[in-house]
């Protein structure tokens, strides 16, 4: 059995600056918490609890020290109720969804409705809400978008890891409903990237194997696309579900990560499937890589090349 990585995979860049901000706020010896799970991975977020950085689901529960605001970003009002706390603000929020919430502010003040092309209860979606003074609609689907009544100016913003097809898909709905549009196109390409390297090797392989938090919308996204494109798929969080029967006749397997799950987790995932593969089929020769990195050929040919 060949095993190829995805060519894009794990980590994000705003997840990875997260993760980094969080570590590094503890070095400063006073009570750090993030509001919320920092990154939808429950290995993460307890690898952090033993660095002594705990997750509160509110600012009450914070009595001082610092508060880490996440990835996914939060509205003013947080920010208002930390400075009254006094607490220290480490914000975390990825640059991408700031512009999200900046251009939902900006569209507000400036007369549009806002629309949000997002899940309702996606936290970042929350956020965008809550820049938009609680004002803006959220469209997750095209019969939403039809349902919505006809206004002079609409002014669009995407959740950041919405699929970029399915949000043209409402654009299309949405044009009809208003005289003036104004798009932002703040999809960031770190999903479409991971989705499309899935699509590619999943269309290759004959298993795919998809780590990262069973809570990770966009992790069960990957499950998803490699699902349809007829590939066997196992959505797994850690080397421990790992199944040597889902290896049985397998020639190629390929692994992808969601943007939320460490290097260190697709690591020991490798490590568990190479395990199983020695001694388990004949040798195979060197062969020419399918699309992505190979990171294992047999026990007698391995080449390791994560990162
Ligand atoms: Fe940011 Fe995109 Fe990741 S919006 S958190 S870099 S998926």
């Amino acid at each position: 059995m060949k095993i190829y990585l995805a060519e894009h995979r794990g980590f994000c860049y705003g997840v990875k600056r997260a993760v980094n901000m969080a570590v590094s706020a503890v070095a400063s010896n006073c009570p750090v918490h993030t509001l919320g799970p920092i990154i939808h991975n429950p290995q993460m977020v307890s690898h952090l609890q033993t660095q002594g950085i705990g997750a509160v689901d509110n600012l009450e529960d914070i009595p001082a020290g610092k508060v880490i605001i996440r990835s996914h970003g939060v509205g003013p009002e947080i920010y208002r109720q930390a400075e009254a706390k006094q607490l220290d603000v480490v914000d975390a929020t990825c640059p991408h969804v700031k512009k999200a919430q900046q251009a939902a502010y900006e569209l507000r003040q400036s007369g549009y409705q806002v629309v949000i092309v997002g899940e309702h209860q996606h936290p970042e979606v929350r956020s965008i809400v809550a820049w938009s003074n609680e004002e803006a609609q959220v469209v997750e689907t095209i019969a939403a978008a039809k349902s919505l009544p006809f206004y002079p100016r609409l002014g669009v913003v995407a959740q950041t890891t919405f699929a970029a097809n399915d949000f043209e898909a409402i654009l299309s709905i949405l044009k009809t409903k208003c005289e003036d549009l104004k798009i932002e196109r703040t999809i960031c390409t770190a999903t479409d990237l991971r989705q499309q390297a899935a699509l590619d090797l999943a269309k290759k392989v004959d298993i795919m194997i998809v780590v990262g938090g069973k809570n990770s919308a966009n992790t069960t996204r990957l499950a998803s696309v490699c699902q349809e494109a007829g590939c066997k798929t196992r959505h797994i969080e850690s080397a421990g579900e790992l199944k040597p029967e889902w290896f049985v006749n397998v020639q190629n397997a390929g692994i992808t990560a969601g943007a939320s799950t460490p290097e260190w987790v697709i690591e020991e995932v490798y490590a568990k499937m190479e395990e199983m593969n020695i001694g388990n089929v004949a040798k195979l020769e060197a062969g020419s890589v399918i699309k992505g990195t190979v990171v294992g050929i047999r026990h007698d040919e391995v080449f390791v090349d994560i990162g």
